[in-house]
């Protein structure tokens, strides 16, 4: 039997990093992220051998133990105590170490596709908890759709679905570490966006509100290593978009637009500019 998922992308609409914490040295944050449709596709199967087998079609990732789904396989089969073998393909479409939590979305999408192969029953928080040990952003990614998320990212209460428009995607061609642009993020002068008005604008689905309110505390810092990520966002909002900041720690930067005529526009402006764009919409579930 062979269960095939789909892993979507995510966006930040916005990101604050409230602390730095004592005891871990990880970061307190205040995200609201929401799925796009731009995704993964995921193809499970068992093995007879008690084997994890990943293959990817994007041939400079790691299949080994520091793949995402590999961890996510070996996790799960601890929790579960399953000595069964797995093969997992991965057909790439997501833009990799962009912000956009394509790792993160395709260990969520095993431990889903697993949960069904195996009959384990489990609950997504039950998943999300052993998610949670792969990475940041897979609490959420099990959810998906539009979420709150706090605490170091394992806390994730469903908003309704943002107010529906069109999303442009430009991935710049080059990677930057989240570990490193949290060491170097100063918690002195980080501006702050204004979470808890985004969130209300997503209650009350005021497109207006919500892109009044969007914002990223890490953009500044990502900037200050990479200028080309403001610049992005100069040309973004030169060509029309209503919106334009960064995902995650970047560097990808999305802009939004409610029509797509205008969507277009931007797209054809950047399309010169950096390689990867994309046109996608937001994920309606
Ligand atoms: O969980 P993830 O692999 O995305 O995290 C990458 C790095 O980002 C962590 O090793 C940590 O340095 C930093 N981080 C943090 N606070 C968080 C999440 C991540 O400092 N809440």
């Amino acid at each position: 039997m062979e269960i095939i998922e789909k892993a979507p992308a995510k966006i930040n609409l916005g990101l604050d990093v409230l602390r730095k914490r004592e005891d871990d040295g990880y970061h307190d944050l205040e995200m609201i992220m929401a799925s796009v449709d731009l995704a993964d596709k995921l193809f499970i199967q068992e093995l007879e051998t008690d084997d994890i087998v990943v293959k990817t079609s994007a041939s400079f990732l790691p299949v080994d133990a520091k793949n995402n789904v590999y961890q996510a396989v070996a996790l799960l089969k601890e929790a579960c105590g399953i000595s069964k073998g797995v093969f997992v393909d991965i057909k790439k479409n997501i833009p990799v170490a962009a912000g956009l939590g394509g790792g993160s979305s395709d260990a969520a999408a095993t431990l889903r596709g697993l949960n069904q192969l195996w009959e384990l029953g489990l609950k997504t928080e039950e998943l999300s908890q052993i998610g949670f040990q792969v990475g940041t952003d897979v609490p959420y990614c099990m959810y998906g759709s539009t979420a709150f998320v706090s605490g170091r990212g394992e806390k994730v209460e469903r908003l309704p679905v943002m107010p529906q428009c069109w999303v442009v995607l430009v991935k710049p061609p080059f990677s930057v570490s989240t570990r490193k642009i949290f060491a170097e993020l100063d918690m002195e002068t980080i501006s702050h966006p204004n979470i808890a008005a985004l969130k209300e604008a997503i209650l009350n689905e005021s497109y207006e509100d919500m892109i009044q309110y969007m914002g990223n505390a890490m953009e500044v810092t990502t900037i200050e290593r990479r200028p080309v990520v403001q610049e992005i966002k100069d040309r973004m909002m030169r060509y029309g978009a209503d919106v334009a900041i960064m995902s995650g720690s970047g560097p990808t930067v999305f802009g939004l637009c409610q029509n797509y005529s205008r969507a277009k526009r931007v797209y054809n402006g950047l399309k010169g500019f950096c390689q990867e764009v994309h046109i996608v919409r937001t994920l309606n579930c």
